[in-house]
């Protein structure tokens, strides 16, 4: 891996939802204690609605949100669009998560070393998807079964 991995990081439905007016479809507490393990210490990118949604920023990551309105807000750097993002977190020496939404998933597509994919069972309502993807470009290289969803781990091939 090179030093600044580069790791796109969702959670969706077999569909693809990710998102319901603004939120996250689902309330899965295991997900979310994954996805604070997986992205600790690390940099997130994020979309101003997704920033939004969470209210605040995380603690023990650097959170970098994309948007060209957002006012100077504190714990969090804004850049008004992915590569100036991409640019500042390369200047850390962590892991750099791509968070969503559906821009900021779809320019990382091309640019990502790795997928995390928490796959949701169940069916949900929702108006946020995740941009179509090539499956056969990633390789699975770890999947583990948590009931409510199965995490998988890609790698490009
Ligand atoms: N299930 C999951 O894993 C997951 C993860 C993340 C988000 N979500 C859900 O997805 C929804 C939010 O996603 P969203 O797609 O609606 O919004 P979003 O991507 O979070 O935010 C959109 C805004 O971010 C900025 N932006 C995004 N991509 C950009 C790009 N490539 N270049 C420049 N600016 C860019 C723009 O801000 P300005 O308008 O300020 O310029 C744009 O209006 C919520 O429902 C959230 O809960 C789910």
């Amino acid at each position: 891996m090179p030093k600044n991995a580069k790791i796109i990081v969702v959670a969706m439905t077999e569909q693809g939802l990710i998102g319901a007016s603004g939120h996250i479809p689902w309330q899965i507490p295991e997900e979310l204690r994954l996805f604070r393990e997986l992205t600790s210490g690390h940099a997130l990118i994020m979309g101003r609605r997704t920033f939004a949604s969470i209210g605040r920023p995380l603690p023990d990551r650097r959170t970098i949100v994309v948007s060209r309105r957002l006012p100077a807000t504190p714990g969090i750097e804004i850049c008004c669009d992915l590569p100036s993002a991409l640019r500042l977190a390369e200047s850390g020496a962590g892991k750099i998560f791509f968070a969503g939404g559906v821009g900021i998933y779809r320019a990382a597509l091309p640019l990502a070393d790795q997928l995390s994919i928490s796959w949701i069972r169940g069916e949900y309502a929702g108006d946020t998807y995740f941009p179509p993807f090539s499956a056969n470009e990633w390789q699975e290289i770890n999947e583990e079964d948590y009931g409510l969803f199965r995490r998988v781990l890609y790698r490009r091939r």
